[in-house]
């Protein structure tokens, strides 16, 4: 039977190899990897390009209401197309559940959003700002239709208490479910951005002593603690402290089931960017704040190192304007500004012309970090994030010669916080299930077309765990935990 389409010519880069071959797709899989595949009613012609898992965008803000009740500029539409033009074939957006909802309605909210207006296939990762007894015993409905990542604050109005994030965590252990975490110390945060106030301290680049690396250190150890006491898994999102990579490295390295991310912000732009003149550094507020160059050096270190799995872009966009940035007006302290930044189109250019031109990672754990982490850490491998026989013909086309000057993405916002950063390699064809998303800079998916994905539970094979002697039944008198 002849392929329906044949990509011919290329590289193929998956997490461990790179070699010449060509790829025969059929419904959407791919079903041949062949020296050379001559029998497809459509090709692709790749020479001279990379082959590669299209991206898998893990963490990214798409038609949430932020904590302060702020709706995202990106809708699914939007959003998913821009993440495309970016070389994402996937994403896995939040879910947030307001206070007082069910986590049945807050799924309901969101697949409206997603379902007509998607181009990637995509999944959520529920976010808990609610934990009530009722909505832990909805966890296992969740879990059972493939959402197998919950999200936890532990600063904002949403936080949740240590109590509660056990609670969760222990829910979501039983079920084979992560728990993700934006990890920071919320009254060191409320004290500090106080003692900012009273000085005077208002403008945009106070936001980032108002937030101190210590901040985060405290909170992902105080997480890492509470992971290993309810004996779950645990994903720390964007760190950007190198103690904070630290602490993750140390407990994986003693069994511990502890996974972590950073963004570009803290590997390409500093905590000066905050300092632009009038409020133009509102633009670079986001949470953890941007830090300094020996930061960037240390987490590309730990990224190196295999410490970081993602580098997700925690595309977070509000508009330079009074629907975004400045919803509480123009004239607010840094706090009433709104958290986050775009750059779900830049992620995967910055990390290949920053992090594979310039030989701080290889091509390989470009893909790694881009696609292939991912869909291990949340439930999509072999389907998604990887070249292989039978798997999604999920496949991202580079062309790494083509050097572009960062300027206005496909996204609906009003800034890159990138632009003017010369980044060489690209992609040029991003397939989804097959299907051509985009195509030498067109648009070519309908609104819609993408579909939800099924996630399985987190596969913890070869992470034992660091059991706490407490917990111990040999040791704690016989105690019964079930
Ligand atoms: O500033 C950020 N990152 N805003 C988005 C929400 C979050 O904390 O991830
Ligand atoms: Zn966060
Ligand atoms: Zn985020």
């Amino acid at each position: 039977m002849p392929h329906d389409l044949a990509i011919r010519g290329g590289t193929l880069a998956t997490a461990t190899e790179t070699y010449q071959a060509d790829i025969g797709i059929r419904d959407g899989r791919i079903v041949t990897i062949a020296e050379a595949v001559t029998d497809a009613e459509d090709v692709i012609d790749a020479t001279g390009r990379i082959v590669m898992p299209g991206g898998i965008e893990a963490h990214c803000h798409i038609a949430q209401e932020s904590g302060m009740g702020v709706m995202t500029s990106d809708d699914f539409q939007s959003g998913s197309i821009s993440a495309a033009f970016g070389g994402n074939s996937c994403f896995v957006p939040f879910a947030a559940q307001k206070t007082g909802q069910s986590l049945a309605e807050t799924l309901e909210t969101y697949d409206a959003r997603a379902t007509p207006k998607s181009v990637l296939d995509w999944s959520y990762h529920l976010i808990l700002t609610d934990p009530t007894a009722d909505v832990l015993n909805e966890l296992p409905e969740v879990f059972a239709k493939g959402i197998t990542s919950f999200k936890v604050f532990m600063t904002y109005a949403t936080r949740v208490s240590d109590a509660q994030f056990l609670d969760i965590l222990s829910v979501a252990g039983k079920h084979g479910a992560l728990t993700m975490v934006h990890a920071e110390n919320h009254d060191m945060l409320e004290w500090m951005a106080r003692r900012m106030i009273e000085g005077g301290n208002t403008a945009p680049r106070y936001h980032a002593p108002s937030r101190p690396g210590l901040a985060e250190e405290e909170a992902i150890n105080r997480a890492i603690a509470l992971a290993r006491l309810a004996q779950a898994p645990l994903f720390i999102v964007h760190v950007s402290t190198p103690v904070g990579a630290t602490l993750v490295a140390n407990a994986r390295a003693e069994g511990g089931q502890v996974w972590a991310e950073t963004c570009p912000q803290y590997l390409f732009l500093t905590r000066d960017d905050l300092d632009r003149p009038g409020m133009e550094g509102a633009k670079y507020i986001c949470s953890p704040p941007l830090r300094d160059t020996p930061t960037q050096a240390a987490l590309w270190q730990h990224v190196q190192a295999g410490t970081l799995s993602l580098v997700s872009s925690d595309h977070a966009p509000y508009r330079f304007d009074d629907t975004g940035k400045f919803s509480n007006g123009r004239d607010v302290d840094f706090r009433r500004i709104s958290n986050g930044m775009p750059g779900i189109e830049m992620r995967l250019p910055l990390l290949f012309s920053e992090g594979v031109n310039r030989g701080r990672i290889s091509l390989n754990q470009f893909v790694a970090l881009s696609s292939t982490n991912a869909a291990q850490i949340y439930g999509m491998l072999p389907r998604k994030g990887t070249l292989s026989i039978g798997a999604d013909a999920d496949i991202a086309i580079w062309d790494p010669q083509e050097t572009r000057i960062a300027g206005e993405m496909h996204d609906a916002m009003d800034y890159n916080p990138f632009a003017g950063f010369e980044v060489t390699g690209w992609p040029i064809t991003v397939l989804g299930r097959g299907r051509r998303i985009v195509d030498q800079g067109e648009l070519i998916a309908q609104p819609g077309s993408g579909a939800f994905v099924k996630r399985a539970p987190i596969d913890l094979t070869g992470h034992p765990g660091q059991p706490v002697p407490e917990l111990d039944p040999t040791q704690n008198f016989k105690a019964d935990l079930s």
